[in-house]
């Protein structure tokens, strides 16, 4: 059975994936193709491409899977919404006005049809699938935990007029447990917090959590705390919090907010906010696990893209491992959709861990050489590349390599990566000003498995979600030594775990790196430039590579390098 998983919802990050019998086989962003960063747009040219690299017509899909409720079937949770902003209005004027000011469009939204794919797409047997159970579907069903009760949480800024939910992942099947309104959304509060401190939301979160290494988190965490009932997640927000979450961006929401931090450091700011966040779901989450008899826990939603939070979720007591979708965000709907209908008409959908992220647009030995020709570039196919490619390392070269088929999800994972020495701690600066970008975090190391442990006393062989690079993990005294530039100012580093079968032309460069070095680790940031999407085709490889004046790129397995021969002599 073919699915096509459809994430159209116009928030961004509109993709679309194939699941083929229950497996994933390919996924992308439409983001990659039309070169707009987090695109919303409708998915077409993402269907099209998704459809080529699964090797199935359209005329072959049985049905579409839709991410997102229909705007109809949204009515209860905007009643909801709007009855519990009529709770809290009795406290903030601004909220009342907003209450008011919003009931035309309640109503006229409910009859706006929603876009249909193009051709005979648009024909195909269709089911909808609402936001957090695509989420849901997304971590549970990829998930290794095939034979086990399992927390499935979702966790984002806001889906579907909700902010997370529970379920229980049982028997290949999701039961429902509870979901969290609108206003009490810790998610939302986190992008005003990355708004207010000159960041853009949805997108620059991360630089939030890096900094957050370098301040005090008490100010804030205790005045955030003081407008918050932990003990009802219902009504987690008191009137405060819930007009920041509903007007984030605009100055009613930032306003509220700005007196909350009066007087603050922008790291104290960004310490306050993580340290919240920590704080409150890792307890909500305890009291999950505890609640439904489980240790294991699958998540997925934009707020465990907290690579942090997701180090101090596995670390509790009652938490044996944790699985983290590599596409967490919304870009992981249309998977999360397809998960979802496939299990629905099987009556269910047996979890087997998605064994890699290598579902997107390729790059082969045909494309690489047409693209090599068209640039006049001189280029070379050494027989022993991985060697090659260790030694530039070792003597301080960046090397990018655009091979294979791209990643799905934020995270370049070896084959649309740069690669650089991590022993220099200058590397962070230096690289951060080639690609034009601003980071507090270190760029994050990729790691052979053999020498995981070695490097990061607390991973362990199970923990799958490191080979997506989706959470911290503190960094031993070998660590510190031997890879100080990927190391974060609070002793952590958010390793990329690889053994030889997820990537073997990947992982050889870095096992010769290793035994050239003796550091078994390298840099491995993503492939794009400032603020522009991870590069996808050769073409685009090249480009980037001319741009940002790099040492070498690998594509497919050709060699092309801007270093002096000598080095090799
Ligand atoms: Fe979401």
């Amino acid at each position: 059975m073919i699915i096509l998983g459809i994430n159209d919802v116009g928030h961004h990050n509109s993709a679309a994936s194939i699941v083929i019998d229950g497996q994933l086989v390919a996924s992308i962003e439409e983001e990659r193709i039309s070169r707009i960063k987090m695109d919303n747009a409708y998915p077409h040219q993402a269907i099209a491409e998704a459809l080529a690299i699964a090797g199935v017509t359209a005329e072959q899909v049985d049905v579409v899977a839709l991410a997102g409720l229909s705007r109809w079937d949204q009515k209860p949770y905007v009643d909801t919404l709007f009855k519990y902003m009529a709770k809290v209005a009795k406290q903030e004027p601004d909220i009342k006005k907003f209450y008011w000011n919003q009931q035309p469009a309640r109503l006229t939204r409910l009859f706006k049809q929603r876009q249909k794919p193009a051709g005979v797409l648009a024909d195909k047997p269709t089911q909808t699938v609402e936001h957090h159970l695509a989420h849901a579907a997304s971590a549970y069903y990829a998930s290794p935990f095939a034979d086990e009760r399992v927390a499935v949480i979702s966790l984002d800024g806001v889906g579907d007029f909700s902010w997370g939910s529970v379920w229980l992942g049982e028997h290949g099947k999701l039961q429902q447990i509870e979901y969290l309104p609108y206003l009490n959304s810790i998610g939302l509060l986190y992008s005003a917090v990355t708004i207010y401190l000159g960041f853009k939301a949805t997108r620059h979160e991360g630089k939030v959590l890096g900094l957050a290494a370098f301040g005090n988190p008490e100010p804030l965490l205790s005045r955030l705390l003081a407008h918050t009932n932990q003990t009802d997640w219902a009504n987690l927000f008191d009137a405060r919090l819930a007009r920041i979450a509903l007007q984030f961006a605009k100055e009613v929401g930032q306003s509220a907010l700005r007196e909350l931090c009066d007087g603050l450091s922008k790291e104290d700011v960004a310490a306050g906010i993580q340290a919240y966040t920590e704080h409150l779901i890792c307890a909500w989450i305890q009291l999950q696990a505890q609640q439904l008899g489980v240790n294991k826990l699958a998540v997925a939603g934009g707020v465990f893209a907290n690579v942090k939070l997701n180090q101090r979720l596995l670390a509790l007591p009652e938490i044996d491992n944790i699985y983290v979708h590599p596409n967490m965000g919304d870009g992981g709907l249309a998977t999360g959709a397809a998960y979802e209908v496939y299990s629905r008409l099987q009556n269910g959908l047996t979890p087997k861990l998605q064994p890699h992220v290598y579902l997107g647009t390729e790059i082969n030995r045909e494309n690489a050489l047409a693209a090599l020709e068209k640039s006049g570039l001189a280029y070379s196919e050494p027989e022993n590349l991985s060697y090659r490619v260790a030694e530039l390392l070792a003597a301080g070269k960046v090397v990018a390599r655009a091979a294979g088929k791209m990643e799905y999800g934020p995270r370049a994972l070896g084959n649309r990566t740069v690669m650089a020495s991590c022993q220099d701690k200058n590397i962070n600066q230096w690289l951060n000003e080639k690609f034009a970008r601003t980071e507090f975090m270190p760029f994050a190391p990729v790691i052979i498995e053999e020498q995981a442990h070695a490097y990061f006393p607390d991973w362990q062989a199970d923990h799958v979600a490191a080979r997506f690079m989706t959470l911290t993990y503190d960094a031993s005294s070998v660590a510190q030594r031997n890879i100080p530039a990927a190391v974060h100012v609070d002793n952590t580093a958010r390793p990329q775990v690889i053994r030889r079968v997820d990537n073997p032309a990947y992982y050889d460069i870095i096992n010769d790196y290793y035994r050239l070095t003796g550091v078994a680790s390298v840099i491995n940031t993503s492939f794009n430039m400032h603020e522009e999407p991870i590069v996808r085709t050769a073409e685009e490889a090249i480009q980037a590579f001319q741009a940002a004046q790099l040492d070498a790129l690998i594509l497919d397995g050709f060699l092309i390098t801007n270093v002096d021969a000598n080095l090799f002599a």
